[in-house]
């Protein structure tokens, strides 16, 4: 949450830093700021609201400062209020800094500085750290920001500028994603890859309680003792376009029409000979046999993914799966042996909770396997193994592609695991890959007519309430389809298992309540379509995801968004694109800003 940037350079930093802003602006948009260093002083400019706002009153300033840090906020502590957008700076405004996560002790640390003397400017809790820097400064920034760092506890990526100290930004970091890179006339430094490319695709993901030294001609690197390290270069190989529509209206829409391709190279080299390698999981076949439980932990979206999946590895690999959200996980008990899978999944890498669920089950035991979207990320590093989902940057705050690559990346898990019990055969894993593989062409095929799904969602735009119900694999898309529609749109809707209807939910019907229908081909068909039955005697509107050819679905349902024939264990990728569409296609509708809802942010790194 939040996003930092920083240049230092050859070049005007101001327009640098608003680009870097744009890029990062996923990660929070409720205000933003930038903090310029020219001739011996720092100029600070906010703004309330997005990066554009900023961006307009930056246009005019008359600063060709060449070393700067930028900030794009989600309010932790303090309203959204120019007064409490980053950067943050010192009582005689020679130190500023900006920061994403979240400092612990901030209240005693700023009760002792307000009693030495210093006046504070907004409610943060990142403020005390420009105090701090402040107080320790005597001519060295990189050891004022040492110093402070050992007296806050919390989470940091901190960016740090000093009006005497000319192109010199001194960076560090403690469970807040920092990344660097050098090139193209200047040093960078961002919370994100996306925003550093313009440098170089070399770019150095920074570790903890790492510091970086960034001036015009290099980055230096040093460890928390002040030796200097040679740091790790991770090369990117996707490029910086990710970052643009490509034509699409909005990034949400773009990333949908990604998916086949997120299929198609999550899957891409994974069956040789017959055999499926995830070569990346570090345990050998005979270690996997020994796995007799599985724990899927995440959040949000990430956590439906692990509801998929745990009907696939209990269906194929009949070992015990429970799902959790790692926010319960982290503060529970659970039963955790040396013979206990955890399967950690985040699109990010740097959620809080999923991270601090990986650290817990670490000390007790368990193996741990990260799945996640970001090369680099906290969960790929804290986790024994990892899968990576290949969706490549996902900009748009609602989760699709990534989810989808999740999907992808559990279920070649689950036939892995599968594989490794002998319970399922050789032919019957090359079969199951051929058809996870066909997938990608059924979303070509959904994606190319998208009509039906847009009148479904005229019809609903204006409601207040929605149902999605399903059973087994049509239950876990559910919640899913009903949380895309209520984060986008801001409608209120419930996802339930089919049968747990008639059990309260019913009550909610009335006529022309929407009720969303997953009834795809499945052996229990037959009860959903009873569940239908039921709510159209209510008078309820039902939209129905259904395979094609099924006539018997038109007959009951108001609207039909069809989609191609899979087995039942692969419906979950299919029947997720059209739920995609229907509520972007609704939020659209209703005017909502389909890739920065309110009140969200892309990455959750605080609790
Ligand atoms: C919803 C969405 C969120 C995330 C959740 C976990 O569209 O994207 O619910 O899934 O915040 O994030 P990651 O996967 O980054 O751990």
């Amino acid at each position: 949450m939040c996003g930092i940037v920083g240049y230092t350079g050859c070049s005007p930093a101001k327009d640098i830093l608003i680009e870097g802003l744009q890029r990062l602006e996923y990660r929070g948009y409720d205000s933003a700021g930038i903090a310029l260093q020219k001739d011996g002083a720092l100029t600070v400019v906010h703004r309330v609201g997005k990066v554009e706002g900023l961006a307009q009153a930056v246009q005019s300033l008359d600063n060709d400062g060449t070393c700067g840090i930028g900030h794009t906020r989600w309010a932790t502590h303090g309203v959204p209020a120019e007064r409490n957008a980053h950067p943050h700076t010192s009582c005689n405004g020679d130190i500023a800094i900006v920061h994403n996560g979240i400092i612990e002790n901030f209240m005693e640390l700023r009760d002792a500085l307000e009693a030495r003397g210093h006046v504070f400017s907004s409610d943060t809790d990142t403020e005390v750290i420009a105090h701090l820097i402040e107080e320790a400064y005597a001519g060295d920034l990189y050891q004022a920001v040492r110093d402070a760092c050992e007296q806050i506890v919390g989470a940091y990526g901190l960016a740090v500028v000093c009006a005497q100290e000319p192109g010199r930004i001194v960076v560090t970091r403690k469970d807040s994603p920092i990344v660097l890179a050098h090139g193209n006339g200047g040093s960078y430094v961002a919370s994100d890859i996306i925003a550093v490319l313009d440098a170089s695709r070399d770019v150095v993901v920074l570790g903890d309680d790492q510091f970086a030294l960034m001036d015009a001609d290099g980055i230096e690197y040093r460890d928390r003792e002040g030796a200097v390290i040679e740091p790790k270069i991770t090369h990117v190989d996707w490029d910086v376009d990710v970052a643009e529509k490509g034509g699409y209206p909005d990034f949400m829409l773009k990333e949908i029409h990604e998916q086949p391709r997120v299929v198609r190279d999550t899957l891409a080299g994974r069956l040789t000979n017959g055999a499926l390698k995830i070569d990346e999981l570090g345990l050998s076949l005979e270690e996997l046999n020994l796995i007799d439980r599985v724990y899927v932990i995440a959040c949000g979206t990430s956590y439906h993914a692990g509801l998929i999946a745990k009907q696939l590895i209990e269906g194929w690999a009949r070992i015990p799966t429970e799902v959790e959200v790692a926010s319960e996980f982290r503060y529970r008990n659970p039963i955790i042996t040396p013979s206990t899978l955890v399967v950690a999944v985040s699109q990010s890498g740097e959620t809080a909770d999923t991270l601090a669920a990986i650290r817990d089950a670490r000390i007790k035991g368990a193996k741990v396997f990260g799945i996640t979207n970001v090369v680099g990320s906290p969960v790929a590093r804290e986790s024994d193994g990892v899968i990576y989902t290949k969706a490549n940057k996902e900009i748009a705050v609602a989760s699709t592609k990534s989810f989808l690559g999740q999907v992808v990346s559990l279920t070649l898990l689950a036939l892995v695991l599968a594989q490794s019990k002998g319970k399922l055969s050789v032919s019957q894993i090359r079969l199951l890959f051929r058809e996870l593989a066909d997938t990608a062409e059924q979303i070509e095929c959904i994606l190319s007519d998208t009509s039906s799904i847009e009148e479904a969602a005229q019809a609903c735009k204006d409601a207040h309430d929605a149902l999605f119900i399903g059973r087994g694999m049509g239950a876990a898309i559910c919640y899913e389809g009903a949380l895309k529609l209520k984060e986008i749109s801001y409608l209120h809707a419930e996802a339930y298992a089919a049968g747990e209807m008639k059990h309260g939910p019913i009550a909610l019907l009335t006529p022309g309540f929407p009720v969303i229908v997953v009834a795809t081909q499945s052996p229990v068909y037959d009860k959903i379509v009873s569940n239908i039955q039921e709510s159209r005697a209510r008078g309820a509107m039902i939209i129905a995801v259904a395979t094609e050819g099924d006539e018997e679905i038109a007959k009951l349902a108001d609207y039909v968004m069809y989609v191609p024939k899979v087995r039942d264990c692969f419906s979950a990728i299919t029947a997720t694109v059209p739920l995609q569409l229907f509520s972007r296609a609704i939020a659209v509708a209703r005017g909502c800003d389909v890739d920065q809802p309110r009140n969200l942010a892309k990455s959750v790194t605080v609790e």
